[in-house]
């Protein structure tokens, strides 16, 4: 185990000449790289930087920049086999979501946040759910598992960003979006009546929002109120923030953020090599990070840059300034995030050690 770690890391670090960087998202799986706002694109300010293809059907990536909808929204809808999350880059989205059952025999309660940057909602399979952008500089990304989904937006003319879309003012044609796995659903009267940013059951700002043990409701997660762990090994800190795991995806997926600190206490700074069974991709939001893929040359990413790696491809990654932090995604339940989990305690702040603000250098009036 110890020598096969060594072989890896060895070969991870090799200067090979080969880039991992590309200029648009591969219609192949394979490791790669791509700057902020590059890939796949589609009319109307959309990007795909992971698409079914390029991830071997794992998950679709799709970046929306945009300004506010204006209050014009897509049509509420349904998808059957599709889990999709709303995470929010900057800018402001209202999201909408009931569980389609209960909503249709009343015996639930709709949701609604307002999401600001690192907040989520999660919306599993058949979850009624809508939404709108709200700030002129809004960027959101959405998750979509399996992949392959996004094949409805290259196929048909409606298209994901609201402010393009001209579907509010026409009839959709039934039959057809279920092909794509769409089922609007007109009757849904999506509720108006936020404070505070939220309406409808759970906490948001105001308490610890707690991840359910099962897909019977939208999942939201305000940054840093959700559930927190340190791991600290290897001579440095991460935070792992998980948004979703395993247990809230059927094992389909999951998705978090990753807080990490730069080797600590002289450490000798090797990055241990991850060997995950499933497909991982990385966002960089802060900081810089250094990512090493088997096969290729380290890349150094920044804010908006994202790595993508098939499963069973051994990678590493470092900070190289303080308070790096990353959105991830993984292809199941058993990817990175639960592989640090798993060596990692209950955290309950949104800094790692060394980087706790003592009181001590805070300004007092
Ligand atoms: C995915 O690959 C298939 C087969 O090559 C192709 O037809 C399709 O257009 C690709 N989809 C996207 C979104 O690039
Ligand atoms: C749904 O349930 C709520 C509370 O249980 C009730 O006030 C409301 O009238 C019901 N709506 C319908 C359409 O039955
Ligand atoms: C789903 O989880 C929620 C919160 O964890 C719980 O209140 C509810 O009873 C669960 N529903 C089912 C069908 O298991
Ligand atoms: C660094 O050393 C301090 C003091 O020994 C220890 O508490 C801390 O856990 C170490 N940090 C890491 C990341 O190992
Ligand atoms: C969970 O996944 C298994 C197969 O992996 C499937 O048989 C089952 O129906 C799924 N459950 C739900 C609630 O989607």
């Amino acid at each position: 185990m110890q020598l096969s770690l060594g072989v890896l890391l060895s070969a991870a670090c090799a200067v090979t000449g080969a880039s991992l960087w590309v200029p648009t998202t591969p219609q192949a799986p394979r490791p790669y790289a791509l700057k902020k706002g590059d890939g796949l694109k589609l009319d109307g300010g959309s990007v795909f930087p992971v698409t079914g293809n390029s991830s071997g059907k794992a998950f679709c990536i799709l970046n929306t920049n945009a300004g506010s909808s204006g209050g014009t929204t897509v049509f509420p809808h349904v998808h059957k086999r599709t889990y999709e999350n709303f995470y929010t880059v900057k800018g402001r989205v209202q999201l909408w979501g009931q569980n389609l059952d209960s909503y249709l025999k009343n015996t639930s309660v709709q949701q609604t946040r307002i999401l600001g940057p690192g907040d989520i909602g999660a919306i599993p399979y058949n979850t009624v759910h809508t939404f709108t952008l709200l700030e002129p500089d809004t960027l959101l990304t959405g998750v979509l598992v399996p992949g392959g989904f996004e094949e409805f937006f290259f196929n048909t003319n409606l298209s994901p960003n609201p402010v393009a879309s001209s579907t509010d003012s026409e009839t959709p044609d039934m039959a057809e979006l279920a092909e794509w796995d769409v089922y609007p659903q007109l009757d849904f009267v999506p509720r108006q009546d936020v404070v505070n940013g939220r309406a409808g059951p759970g906490n948001w700002y105001d308490g610890a929002n707690t991840l359910p043990s099962n897909m019977s409701a939208p999942i939201w997660v305000a940054k840093n109120y959700g559930p927190k762990f340190l791991n600290s090994e290897n001579g440095r800190y991460q935070i792992i923030n998980p948004l979703v795991t395993g247990q809230q995806t059927n094992n389909t997926f999951s998705q978090g953020t990753i807080t990490l600190s730069p080797f600590t206490n002289g450490s000798s700074g090797k990055a241990p090599v991850i060997m995950s069974s499933v497909a991982t991709a990385l966002t960089v939001e802060e900081g810089q990070l250094e990512v090493t893929v088997q096969g290729y040359d380290p890349v150094e990413l920044i804010n908006g840059d994202l790595v993508f790696v098939p499963a069973k491809t051994p990678f590493s990654y470092a900070a190289k300034a303080d308070f790096t932090k990353f959105m991830y995604v993984t292809g199941g339940g058993q990817g990175l995030d639960y592989q640090l989990m798993a060596k990692a305690g209950a955290w309950d702040s949104a800094f790692y050690p060394e980087e706790k603000p003592s009181s001590g250098r805070m300004f007092r009036i």
